[in-house]
């Protein structure tokens, strides 16, 4: 057959609240153009992250009443253990109440003045613990992965040969790991190649350099490998995902992706003496090494949700459903990220709307305008989120200017997505008519989830 159906019936439903234009209007004024300060509930179709908005599935719900909450040794964390073990190989399982703590506890310990961290490109809360540690973070995509409607198989790959020059130009003491995303969120949800994860692990090994994989999205990258690179059509995703971090010293990962929890993450590691300091902070900050920031229900969830997710039934229709609406927009001349991505569809707002300059954030400005005609909520990747100032207060722009629409998992059904799609299309055949924005008031670090805007 060649529709591919969800796989799976829906037990339990949430309504949507209905709105309407001129209802969403004020409410952007009242959130100051920022999407991160409206409130859920004038949010129809929510596509800001799928971080923590899966649905859960009935045995999830069935793991979350077999949590057993002992402060110490619990047996929802020896399953959540053997779960990541049997994925990572990684025999140190450190959990967090989510990804960035795993980051935190791990770039404090590795981070610092002086030190740099290299990737294909960092997530926006990854980057900021680097930087808040003293140390600075380095994004070294692939020539490909800078043009957004250009396809290529592989648009997340590190550029191992900018990696290489840097290291003979800057030697190698000071490079705390090199950190490889997957799928490469900021940069379209694009996947790495097992070939490229296997060549960074080479250099890596010669100069003596950790190499981390950020793990949020394992399984889809996982998948996009299966279909698309040589030699792995008939390995299973467990398989490859035990040869993806094969080549890997630790990871970190934020269970709220591909786990499927609402809350979670982990860090995982082979070294046992890091471990340890690892562990000393994680007491301080987070809690017993055996429950980390979680619940043992937490555990449960995701030790349940890792298995789940390595389901082909489940990546198939996942992977399709993103394509299918990229695919909708693409015919429509929308111009999109392509090929699609894992998890999200990414819009080129530099493109999209052409006669706003970079400096007035036409990615900002085009979140505000889907949520002014269809109530959706999404997120501004560009220079809101990643760029900084030069000495004249003049914006540094970020390479690219995206807006994601994130799809949860197993939440919203193909009429929603089709619905999507229509809003999206209208307000392209409208996009002449939107405004820039200029910043009125903006914190220090993370400027895009609190900062106030005004129309220009
Ligand atoms: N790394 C990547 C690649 C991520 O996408 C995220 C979170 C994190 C680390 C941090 O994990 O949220 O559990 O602390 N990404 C979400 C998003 C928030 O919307 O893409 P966390």
């Amino acid at each position: 057959m060649k529709t591919i159906i969800e796989p799976f019936r829906i037990k339990s439903v949430e309504p949507i609240q209905f709105n309407t234009e001129k209802y969403r209007k004020d409410a952007l004024i009242s959130a100051n153009y920022n999407a991160f300060l409206l409130k859920s509930d004038d949010v129809m179709i929510d596509l800001l992250t799928d971080s923590g908005t899966s649905a859960m599935s009935s045995a999830q719900w069935a793991g979350i009443m077999m949590g057993d909450e002992s402060y110490a040794g619990s047996p929802s964390f020896y399953r959540f253990e053997k779960a990541v073990t049997d994925i990572t190989g990684m025999p140190i399982v450190i959990p967090t109440h989510q990804g960035r703590a795993a980051e935190k506890i791990l770039f404090s310990i590795l981070g610092g003045k002086g030190k740099v961290f290299i990737s294909n490109t960092l997530f926006d809360t990854t980057r900021a613990n680097i930087e808040f540690s003293g140390a600075e973070g380095i994004d070294m995509i692939c020539p490909e992965g800078k043009l957004p409607t250009v396809p290529a198989p592989f648009k997340g790959n590190l550029n191992t040969n900018e990696l290489t020059e840097y290291i003979l130009k800057y030697g190698s003491e000071h490079i705390a790991m090199v950190i490889i995303t997957v799928t490469n969120n900021s940069g379209g949800g694009q996947p790495v190649s097992m070939e490229n994860i296997q060549q960074t692990h080479n250099i890596c090994k010669q100069y003596n350099i950790p190499l981390y994989i950020d793990a949020c999205r394992f399984a889809e990258n996982s998948y996009f490998i299966k279909l698309r690179e040589k030699g792995f059509e008939n390995k299973s995703i467990i398989q490859i995902a035990n040869e993806m971090f094969s080549y890997a010293d630790g990871c970190t990962m934020s269970a709220k992706k591909d786990a499927f929890a609402n809350i979670g993450g982990f860090l995982a590691l082979n070294d046992k003496e890091l471990a340890t300091k690892c562990r000393n902070l994680l007491i301080i900050t987070e809690g017993f090494p055996t429950y980390g920031g979680l619940a043992g229900r937490d555990l449960e969830a995701i030790a349940i949700g890792l298995k789940e997710v390595m389901d082909e039934h489940y990546l198939q229709y996942r992977i399709r459903s993103i394509e299918y609406i990229t695919q909708k927009l693409s015919e429509a001349g929308v111009p999109v990220m392509l090929p699609s991505g894992g998890h999200a569809v990414y819009l080129d707002a530099k493109q999209f709307l052409s006669h706003i300059p970079v400096d007035q954030y036409p990615g900002q400005a085009l979140v505000c305008a889907l949520y002014v005609k269809g109530g959706i909520r999404c997120v501004e990747i560009g220079s809101l989120m990643f760029g900084k100032y030069d000495e004249n207060h003049s914006l540094i722009p970020s390479v690219l200017e995206l807006v994601r629409l994130a799809i949860p998992r197993r939440v919203y059904t193909q009429s929603h997505i089709d619905y999507v799609s229509e809003v999206i299309i209208e307000v392209f055949n409208e996009r002449h008519s939107i405004r820039g924005l200029k910043i009125v008031e903006e914190p220090e670090l993370l400027r895009h989830f609190t900062a106030k805007l005004e129309q220009i």
